[in-house]
């Protein structure tokens, strides 16, 4: 189980002169209001908050779909920077832990956050505490708005580097939708891999990890529904450099910066 959310720190929505009133004290508990606005880095430090709720909730909602989505109550805490999270030129690591408010599918109530953060974006990958950081593939991608379809984008983003992890085709992959919640199928097949999918503004985002084995559809859950034309990553072209591995080999990706996620260290 995962979930992964991404924000634009350079859109005008991301913008604190754009907030309405209240808006903080509606979605940030006080501790979180205090850590932003003691962060050397505030506005990272806003929307990481944010897209840590964001992705959580999106890790959630799959074990129960009654869950709510209560900002407030979904506190996120992060370790303080240190040289140690430098990750790039410009590109920093926070790690921190969320506690849902209730114990959602198989006993998960501690997720372990990793906010990875330029001056251009925020990415956020939740997942259930002792996870393997390791299995997990991530990338993130700038596209031009104006000519690209990020969700079409984010889906080929996420097919190209999960086939290269799997050592497949990538025609044979293709991504479904069951409800709102996209779907990894090889072959025609629904795979076990859990993905997550974002795209806000100028970028886009995936993380994708093995999860539990299953076979066929869960009671009551709606049949796959594909959308013709984004099932596969022919045609695609990032507007920078396309996924790579990192220099250890591990399995993320990350075309427009070198992510930290993954790994244990
Ligand atoms: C579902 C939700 C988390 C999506 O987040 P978002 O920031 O709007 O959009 P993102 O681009 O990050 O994520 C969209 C992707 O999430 C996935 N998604 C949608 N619903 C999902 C769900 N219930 N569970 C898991 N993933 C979901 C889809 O893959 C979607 O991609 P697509 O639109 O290309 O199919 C969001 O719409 C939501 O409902 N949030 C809770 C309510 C809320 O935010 N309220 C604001 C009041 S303060």
């Amino acid at each position: 189980m995962l979930g992964n959310d991404v924000v634009d720190l350079r859109d005008p929505e991301s913008d604190p002169e754009s907030f309405r009133p209240r808006f903080d004290e509606r979605v940030f508990a006080e501790e979180e209001r205090r850590e932003i606005a003691h962060d050397p880095r505030p506005l990272a430090r806003r929307w990481a908050h944010w897209a840590a709720k964001e992705a959580a909730y999106k890790l959630a909602r799959r074990l129960d779909p009654g869950f709510v989505f209560s900002p407030r109550t979904l506190v996120a805490r992060f370790d303080p920077l240190s040289e140690a999270a430098t990750r790039g030129p410009g590109v920093v690591e926070r790690r921190g832990r969320l506690e849902l408010p209730r114990t959602v599918g198989p006993e998960i109530s501690t997720l372990e956050l990793r906010s990875t953060e330029s001056a251009a974006c925020v990415h956020v990958v939740a997942l259930p505490g002792g996870f393997d950081w390791g299995a997990v593939d991530v990338g993130v991608a700038r596209i031009d708005p104006a000519r690209e379809d990020a969700g079409r984008v984010a889906r080929a983003l996420a097919i190209t580097d999960v086939a290269r992890s799997l050592g497949v085709a990538a025609e044979r992959l293709a991504i479904a939708k069951v409800g709102r919640v996209p779907v990894v199928e090889l072959d025609g097949e629904r795979t076990s891999l859990v993905l997550s999918l974002s795209h806000h503004g100028a970028w886009v985002a995936f993380a994708c990890a093995p999860g539990p084995a299953r076979t066929g559809r869960v009671r009551g859950e709606a049949a796959a529904e594909r959308t013709p034309g984004v099932a596969s990553s022919g045609g695609w072209r990032p507007v920078r450099d396309g996924p790579r591995k990192d220099a250890a080999g591990g399995r993320r990706a990350a075309p427009d910066w070198r992510t930290s996620t993954g790994g244990t260290a």
